[in-house]
């Protein structure tokens, strides 16, 4: 009997639910997209500098990919690509990150597909990082069980300015 591959392995899932499973090539063009949106960007904050140069971005995600640091995986919502939930170390702590497209904002989908990454990254602690004022990634932090640890500042690329960051922290 020929053993079956069936990666990226997907369930049905349930009304309402999403989906987590591996990145394929297919997805990045939807990220790209996803990533253009200028609100987006302003909530994210720290982005890249000029989010509408494709081969830049091809760059950066040919280095996540090829990065066997980095945890990654996307978001299917409804059988569609939502986004992606990842965690790196680029930066010394293992640090959570994740990414919508606006089509799906307000539904907790961006809680629970980070709820269902924490069942696979059972690596802790767990840093988040956050704009100060991005409510809706700080309440999705917390809502997983984050708290908050400490604040900084940085160079956000999105506001063209230093602006202050919380960091949480899973334990
Ligand atoms: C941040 C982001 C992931 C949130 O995704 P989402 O699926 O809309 O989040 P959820 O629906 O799970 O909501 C989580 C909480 O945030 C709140 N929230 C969502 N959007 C909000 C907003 N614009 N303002 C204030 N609160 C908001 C929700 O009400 C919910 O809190 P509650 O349960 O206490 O009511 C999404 O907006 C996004 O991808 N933004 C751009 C990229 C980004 O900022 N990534 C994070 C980088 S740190």
């Amino acid at each position: 009997m020929t053993e079956q591959t069936t990666s990226p392995a997907v369930q049905a899932p349930l009304p309402g639910t999403v989906q987590l499973r591996d990145v394929t090539e297919a997805d990045l063009p939807i990220f790209f997209e996803q990533q253009l949106d200028t609100t987006a960007n302003y909530m994210a904050a720290f982005t890249a500098k000029d989010p509408t140069d494709r081969e830049a971005f091809m760059a950066h995600w040919a280095r996540v990919l090829g990065d066997m640091g980095i945890l990654i995986k996307t978001i299917l919502f409804e059988g569609q690509v939502a986004g992606y939930v990842s965690t790196h170390g680029w930066f010394g702590e293992l640090e959570v990150t994740y990414w919508l497209g606006k089509d799906y904002w307000g539904r907790g989908l961006a809680t629970q597909a980070l709820a269902s990454f924490l069942q696979v990254q059972k690596s802790r602690p767990l840093a988040g990082r956050a704009a100060k004022d991005n409510v809706a990634s700080i309440r999705v932090l917390q809502k997983c069980g984050f708290v908050l640890t400490g604040e900084d500042r940085g160079f956000a690329n999105a506001r063209d300015e230093e602006i202050e960051e919380v960091i949480l922290t899973l334990a």
